[in-house]
């Protein structure tokens, strides 16, 4: 695929990050997109921003759904098939994820769910739903984010990090055996698989957000000390420092995450587009 003009992408996650940056891009050179989220006000900011920089004509959807219930997927497909009044897409970026789940010891089993579901299933199912409406185009290209943790399961030698590696080994193995497999029975479809490092994105505030936490600001004191215990136990003692001390810390976790990285969001979306052009 040369060129975005007059496709139509489909991008799961594209409330903030990598997903709103491609939404943006792909607006710009002419693509119609279809965004999903499950912070409503963070794709309501992404639409703003696209139909602001968009050519004329072009359209940005956007529904409320989340990746891991295959039933949202299915309302939200049916959603771009009016929105968009079509029966194929010509992108899938299988982008939505979350951090989480670290130790299969210690964590609350919902917790390991949610985040191994929304990395994995979500990846699975939604390719499940719209490989039918890719197929039918004349031209289609699927691409689905792991992490460097595809690569390597772990963060280093003071975190666990149990749900979320399992879930990024398995989104690379299911993309490479696709590559094959596309060849094979889709040659028209192409299949890329997107294996960051530290990008600078929301993913460290939002996470806290999908698996129900709070913004730094509304935590209690209890919650402040279980923090507090946690940063420590990870091998930073902070069990000397004020509450409010660690609210900030808490407060910062997101703010470097997306500040202080080596590659921002809008490079990495750049870099994913060139390669689904250059069939990477
Ligand atoms: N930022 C990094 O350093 C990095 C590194 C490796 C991999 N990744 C991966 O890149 C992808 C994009 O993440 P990002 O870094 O842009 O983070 P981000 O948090 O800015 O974007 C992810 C988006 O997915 C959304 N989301 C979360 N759960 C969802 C669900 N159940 N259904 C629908 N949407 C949901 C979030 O609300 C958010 O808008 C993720 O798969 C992430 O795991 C990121």
């Amino acid at each position: 695929m040369k060129n975005f003009s007059d496709k139509l992408a489909v991008i799961t996650g594209g409330g903030t990050g990598m997903g709103r940056e491609l939404a943006r891009q792909l607006i710009a050179e002419g693509c119609d997109v279809a965004i999903c989220d499950v912070i409503a006000e963070n794709m309501a900011e992404t639409k703003r921003l696209c139909e602001a920089e968009a050519p004329q004509g072009k359209i940005v959807s956007t529904f409320r759904c989340d990746v891991s219930s295959e039933t949202d997927i299915l309302i939200w497909r049916d959603h771009i098939k009016s929105a968009h009044k079509t029966d194929h897409i010509n992108l899938l970026f299988n982008n939505a994820g979350i951090a989480g789940g670290g130790s299969f010891i210690n964590d609350d089993r919902d917790h390991w769910e949610r985040t191994f579901n929304i990395c994995w299933n979500g990846v699975y199912q939604s390719t499940r739903v719209f490989l039918p409406m890719l197929i039918a185009s004349d031209e289609g290209h699927l691409v689905n984010t792991s992490s460097i943790n595809g690569f390597w399961a772990s963060l280093g030698p003071h975190f666990a990090h149990t749900a979320y590696s399992t879930a990024k080994f398995a989104v690379k193995g299911f993309t490479e055996s696709l590559v094959n497999d596309f060849r094979l029975h889709a040659p028209h479809v192409k299949v890329s698989l997107v294996m960051p490092g530290h990008i600078g994105t929301g993913l460290a505030t939002n996470s806290r957000l999908v698996h129900g936490g709070k913004q730094a600001e509304l935590l209690t004191d209890a919650e402040l000390i279980a923090q507090q215990r946690q940063i420590t136990a990870s091998g930073t003692p902070v069990d000397h420092l004020s509450l409010e001390d660690i609210r900030k810390i808490v407060n910062s976790f997101g703010n470097d995450f997306k500040n202080k990285a080596p590659v921002t969001a809008v490079e990495g979306a750049r870099m994913i587009l060139d390669g689904v052009k250059a069939e990477k």
